[in-house]
């Protein structure tokens, strides 16, 4: 959601703000703006849309002495999207900035009876209350009182009239300091700053840092000493690096991640004791939201299929439902929690539920500095490298991988499959980014010709298609805004196939060869309709020439990964649909990456 950036060194603040406030672009926003220290003086310039209006109205002005600075981009969540509401937010002789939703707000606002408002936002009214307390001097005093009467989540950029140094707080919501010799950041996440240096702190809810020529942490005014962490992102992994569109370039780069999946996960065609043993519990539950969940369901499908005895299931949750439904917790209970940014709200509140009852967590995730990686008893990294797209594909890719790498070793562990059998699979794994080159190389253009201007787009497919069907559909109507819906092919014929007319599109896919015929038929009645199909399948999955109207196949491989090679059609195809609807494919509207609000 909405991006935090602050620089104090000694190039143009400006220029180097708004490089770092483009890198956070994918997190999704509709407005942004700046504030930097002019002569002693906070000058603030806010604008509507994308950061490119604000960057023609900055041109207005000389801001090239300028060395400090914050800046914002703002997804709206308190009040419409117009400038006032907009940040940074000026109040009395306190300028800020704002990611994260204050709860007591409302209560918070009668106490600064003295002060007007000019936004509808809550971030207004944290400035006001800092400002409320803050007597010339001493700024971290102001800070800090003022946080102590928040409830909700918080990450602050904070400048002070009269004052030549920056400051940051959090709580519940990320923020890290980039270091460089003479100069120094705070933004959202690393990718902001990557273009300038690989080392980072991450700050702890509620450490104040105080940034001048150096800085300094402050926990209740007492000084923090922090380690600097190295990461070894590069700014051309977080760039387009010659693609038309992150979400190109990340679908192609699940080529190389899932080598890196293979080398960390499994050693001598042995699993990695990294990879969590799931054997030693008897519920496993997994939890997650959007692709995020679909990813689960994955590891569910096969726990199902080849794991579930009477002392041992796994369940899937929503992460906003998780929280919201009663569980029996002991020893014996896993809780695994899906995320590519390791923020999101209701996974992180549910992973905390976890915590709090003793039970062991896992956090498959891609931002290792984020809270869930910190916060989980253990973390699978996904290795996918920055994710910009706001739709995820190489994540997804990367959570589902990890999950049919967990079942497999829970196999292998129960005895489920021996050691020739694992070899055998493993084999499929180490053929996979050949595999996935392959699926990247069909044509999907044709295919999104005949469908990009219909209104509705359906998915079926039965056994772990369904559950491919759930992220391909997520993805085609995130990035195209068509309407689509995904059915178990079986159901089709119990509703859904009254929505089938004259050329409605109908995607089917086809990787499970024990429902294939069954599926096949479904598909015919959707096709007596008048639908028209699509296929993507296996290629070991035979169908009659007159079934489809278009037929996408993709190699054979193991079953634990075949619905990756289903996907990469299923993203490609979205993505070329999306491209003719000249959407803004890396960044839909109304959806943002890292969603830091329930
Ligand atoms: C869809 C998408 C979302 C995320 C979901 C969870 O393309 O990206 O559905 O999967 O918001 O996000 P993470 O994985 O960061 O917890």
């Amino acid at each position: 959601m909405c991006g935090i950036v602050g620089y104090r060194g000694k190039k143009n603040a400006k220029d180097v703000i708004i490089s770092c406030l483009r890198m956070l672009e994918y997190r999704g926003y509709d407005s942004s703006g700046i504030a930097v220290i002019e002569n002693k003086k906070i000058r603030v310039i806010k604008s509507v849309g994308r950061i490119d209006e604000l960057d023609k109205k900055l041109s207005r002005y000389d801001l090239s002495s300028c060395t400090c600075g914050i800046a914002h981009t703002r997804w709206a969540t308190h009040g419409k999207v117009n400038e006032e509401n907009a940040h940074p937010h000026h109040v009395g002789r306190v300028t800020l900035v704002h990611n994260g939703v204050i709860e007591n707000y409302k209560e918070v606002e009668k106490k600064l009876k003295d002060y007007t408002f000019k936004s509808e936002t809550d971030s207004e009214r944290i400035c006001a209350l800092i400002d409320s307390f803050y007597d010339g001097n001493n700024e971290i005093e102001a800070i800090n009182n003022a946080i102590s009467l928040l409830k909700g989540s918080y990450a602050l950029g904070i400048l002070f009239d009269g004052n030549d140094k920056l400051y940051g707080v959090k709580k519940d919501t990320p923020l890290v300091l980039g270091i460089n010799t003479g100069e120094t950041f705070l933004a959202s996440d690393i990718s902001a700053f990557l273009g300038y240096t690989n080392e980072y702190i991450v700050l702890d809810d509620n450490e104040i840092v105080e940034i001048g020529d150096n800085f300094n942490i402050y926990y209740n005014n007492k000084p923090v000493y922090k380690t600097i962490e190295y990461t070894d992102y590069s700014i051309e992994e977080a760039m387009k690096n010659g693609y038309e569109h992150y979400m190109l370039k990340e679908i192609n780069e699940q080529i190389d991640i899932s080598r890196k999946l293979y080398s960390k996960y499994i050693h001598d065609g042995e699993f990695s004791d990294k990879l969590i043993d799931l054997s030693k519990y008897k519920r496993i539950d997994f939890i997650g939201c959007g692709s995020a969940y679909n990813a689960s369901l994955i590891a569910k499908y096969f726990i199902d299929k080849y794991c579930t005895n009477v002392n041992f299931y796994c369940n899937c949750y929503i992460a906003s439902e998780y929280r919201y439904t009663n569980h029996y917790f002991d020893k014996d209970v896993l809780a695994v929690f899906v995320s590519q940014s390791g923020e999101t709200a209701d996974t992180l509140a549910s992973l905390r539920m976890c915590n709090s009852e003793g039970i062991d967590t896992v956090a498959i995730v891609n931002v290792l500095t984020s809270t869930m990686a910190r916060e989980a008893k253990y973390v699978l990294p996904m290795l996918a490298g920055p994710e910009i797209c706001v739709a995820t594909t190489k994540g997804y890719f990367s959570q589902s991988y990890i999950c049919s790498l967990l079942v497999l070793n829970l196999m292998y562990k129960t005895k489920k499959i021996d050691k020739e059998k694992l070899l055998e699979i493993l084999e499929e794994y180490k053929k996979l980014p050949e595999n996935i080159e392959k699926v990247i190389n069909k044509d999907y253009k044709t295919v999104a010709k005949a469908i990009y201007k219909c209104e509705d787009v359906y998915y079926i497919g039965r056994g772990i298609d369904i559950y491919s069907s759930y992220e391909g559909s997520l993805k085609l109507k995130e990035i195209s805004y068509i309407h689509s819906e995904c059915f178990g092919a079986g159901e089709l014929k119990h509703g859904p196939i009254a929505l089938i007319s004259k050329d409605t599109p109908v995607i089917a896919l086809l990787s499970e060869f024990a429902v294939s015929e069954k599926t096949i038929s479904n598909i015919y009645e959707a096709k007596a309709r008048g639908g028209l199909i699509i296929t993507i399948r296996k290629e070991s999955i035979n169908i009659d020439k007159d079934l489809s109207k278009h037929d996408i196949v993709v190699p054979l491989t193991n079953e634990f990964i075949q619905n990756l090679l289903i996907m990469v059609a299923c993203q490609l195809l979205s993505y070329e649909v999306a491209k003719l609807r000249k959407c803004d494919i890396d960044k839909p509207r109304n959806l943002s990456k890292s969603v830091t609000v329930e």
